[in-house]
């Protein structure tokens, strides 16, 4: 069987190799747009029963990233209930992603309505901190936008989540479906390309924990693509990044076995993607699902 040629290092270990990964990979992707096209078309008419007659409502962005999905929803909630004000928790464990956060904030205008509190850490910390803090505060809309794969118990955070939504709140989480090209290829090899050895969590997991749970939700699929053309041009700096993205494996073709990057490449090519006009789309659809809180009888 083919292995890897060791040591192994996770992409996530270098923070900032893995936010270039994550710039090249917005770059190349259908998902900001696909994502944008909800927050504007789908996502007030979602909230409108949580936001109807609120004055305050009290958000938790967990991974937020950089923040720009975060703006664009406030954005698009504002534009329903202009009189709301917004507090907002930032839950986020990367300190370049949350000083890029700061930043788009400090430079866009006409955002006095909402209130940052910055929290470099974890869902798992920021768990561990609500509770010892003994919180009573309540959220109305949670957002964990693709972040869950990072998250070591999703089951156990989407608990936590749920318990501290407010009644009518609501917890949106994205991720990619089971039978996206990218959950194909990590299903196939993504066990041993992690150091634990783990399996990653995609939409299927999440709803047969919701399913099992008794967790009521709707979801939503968004279709979308990633173009991966370069990862088949041998050297190309691009190409590289973009299949240390993919596999979540830092130098992924120099730690790679030969044999073991050859049948990675093939079923890149032939088993997860389409080919259309000389490119190489990977199929990366997700699918949003959105849990309610439903109000107590
Ligand atoms: C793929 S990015 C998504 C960013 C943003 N939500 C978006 O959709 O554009 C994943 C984010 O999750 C953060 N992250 C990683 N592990 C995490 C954890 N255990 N808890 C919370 N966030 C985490 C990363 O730092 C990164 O900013």
């Amino acid at each position: 069987m083919p292995v890897m040629i060791s040591p192994l290092r996770s992409l996530l270990t270098d923070d900032s190799r893995y936010q270039k990964g994550y710039q090249l990979f917005l770059d190349r992707s259908t998902e900001i747009q696909r994502m944008q096209d909800f927050i504007n078309n789908q996502l007030p008419d979602i909230m409108s029963s949580t936001i109807n007659g609120k004055s305050n409502l009290n958000v938790i962005g967990v991974g937020s990233g950089s923040g720009e999905l975060d703006l664009k929803m406030f954005s698009a909630l504002h534009l329903k209930n202009p009189k709301m004000r917004v507090d907002t928790e930032v839950v986020e464990p990367s300190p370049q992603q949350l000083s890029e956060y700061a930043d788009l904030v400090s430079q866009t205008p006409d955002l006095d309505y909402i209130s940052f509190n910055w929290n470099e850490m974890t869902a798992e910390e920021f768990e561990a901190h609500w509770k010892q803090k003994k919180m009573t505060k309540k959220a109305d809309f949670i957002h964990m936008l693709q972040m869950m794969y990072y998250v070591k118990d999703p089951g156990a955070t989407i608990n936590f989540f749920h318990s501290i939504l407010n009644k009518n709140g609501k917890l949106f989480i994205s991720l990619l479906t089971g039978d996206s090209g990218w959950a194909k290829l990590d299903k196939a090899y993504g066990k041993r390309f992690r150091e634990s050895g783990m399996a990653s969590v995609f939409m299927d997991d999440v709803k047969r924990h919701l399913d099992a749970t008794g967790l009521s939700y709707q979801s939503y699929l968004l279709p979308s693509k990633i173009d991966i053309t370069e990862c088949f041009t041998d050297g190309n700096e691009d190409g590289e990044l973009m299949l240390e993205f993919l596999t979540e494996v830092l130098n992924f073709s120099q730690v790679c076995a030969p044999e073991l990057k050859a049948d990675v490449m093939e079923l890149l090519r032939h088993g997860c993607s389409e080919q259309s006009d000389g490119k190489v789309l990977l199929n990366s659809n997700y699918e949003m699902v959105v849990i309610d809180q439903l109000p107590q009888i």
